[in-house]
């Protein structure tokens, strides 16, 4: 039933492709995005003016992501904040704050706190959720399912990039009501996440080069990851897998934020997995990004760097190099975040743990 893998997290990783189009099926049709259950008025959802985002651990990892879009194409404020503390400050809210709460499993404690908080200062309340039913969409005001299909590995690998899909479908429908982006350009910005189950099926080709990248990165005492703009949530999630799942010590660090502190920690041989932004479609971060290679690799680091197809810019500034598919920015993460995955399930396994039950955690988080 893993399908011949030796875990099951590494078949979820493989049914990344369809979980993205099981999420997108059905919830965009005749020009505008479709949710499962919409008990917001039309009026309502056009008043919209601030908007939170809501979560914990790798969901609220896809939170982060859901500002960029957000932000972007409604022009409204996003904030995006860990379920656990949004919940116990005094969080400004109304009847026209729309609260995001992301949950796979739709029964973690924190995220639904922060939802009955949320309706007690009568924002609109919309959930995300891989699990129909569970109590987290219950309690909402509006409703998108992910449909990744049931996840049995403890760490979120197909839910992470279905809630990325799903948060961007968000975005697309606020955009609509609000009226900030025209028919055609909805239709266009839902193709192109419409290519993205194609573009991560292309990326599951790096699968093999980065098992073998796994075997020389298993003994070291920690690992860094560096990005920035969508690149920034990515290395958080890299660092959290490989935390939860290889019990090593791991950070992401927006890569502007080196010069603040992090560089301190770079020594000989330490490795430190980048994310590249387009070298096109984003010029002059990638210049940015460049040239933090070239200052950690001259006090040692050893540079693991994720970049696009066709990057001769970064090349011989790696150390290793994985290369992902060319896709539109705010896309990028539905790629990057694969060869993290592999890479933190793979270093486990050769450490000798179960990558599909790591220590100390459980699927669902129903206490705090
Ligand atoms: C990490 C992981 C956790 C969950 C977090 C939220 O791989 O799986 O960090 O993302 O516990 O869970 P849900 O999405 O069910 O609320």
């Amino acid at each position: 039933e893993k399908g011949g893998h030796d875990y099951f997290m590494l078949k979820e990783i493989e049914e990344q492709p369809e979980a993205l189009t099981n999420t997108l099926r059905g919830h965009f049709s005749g020009g505008g995005v479709v949710l499962d259950e919409q008990r917001i008025s039309e009026q309502d959802f056009r008043d919209i003016n601030k908007v939170f985002v809501v979560a914990c651990g790798t969901a609220y990892h896809s939170g982060l992501l859901a500002k960029y879009a957000i932000e972007h194409w409604c022009r409204i404020p996003v904030e995006v904040e860990l379920a656990s503390e949004f919940r116990y400050r005094d969080p400004v809210l109304g009847r026209d704050t729309l609260v995001v709460a992301i949950s796979q499993s739709g029964e973690t404690a924190d995220t639904l706190e922060a939802v009955r908080h949320a309706r007690t200062q009568h924002a609109r309340v919309l959930a995300i959720s891989n699990t129909n039913g569970s109590q987290i969409p219950r309690e909402s005001d509006a409703v998108l399912y992910t449909h990744a299909g049931p996840e049995i590995g403890v760490a979120a690998t197909k839910t992470f990039l279905s809630q990325i899909a799903a948060n961007y479908l968000v975005g697309l429908a606020l955009a609509q009501a609000r009226g900030t982006k025209y028919a055609d350009e909805l239709e266009h910005e839902f193709s192109e996440l419409a290519a993205m189950p194609e573009a991560v099926r292309s990326v599951l080709d790096t699968v093999p080069r980065v098992r073998d990248l796994a075997t020389r990165m298993c003994e070291a005492k920690a690992v860094l990851f560096l990005g920035r703009h969508v690149g920034y949530p990515v290395a958080l999630e890299g660092a959290l897998k490989l935390k939860e799942l290889a019990y090593m010590h791991a950070e992401g660090f927006a890569a502007g934020e080196l010069k603040h502190g992090p560089i301190a920690l770079i020594e000989d041989g330490l490795p430190v997995v980048v994310q590249m932004p387009s070298v096109k479609g984003n010029s002059h971060l990638h210049a940015k990004l460049v040239s933090n290679i070239r200052e950690i690799q001259a006090r040692g680091a050893r540079t693991i760097v994720i970049a696009e197809e066709g990057d001769e810019v970064v090349r011989p500034f790696a150390d290793e190099l994985v290369e992902i598919p060319a896709v539109p920015t705010l896309l990028q993460p539905l790629v990057s975040t694969v060869p993290l995955q592999v890479l933190a399930a793979e270093i486990a396994r050769h450490r000798g743990f179960d990558v599909d039950k790591p220590r100390n955690l459980a699927k669902s988080v129903t206490v705090e």
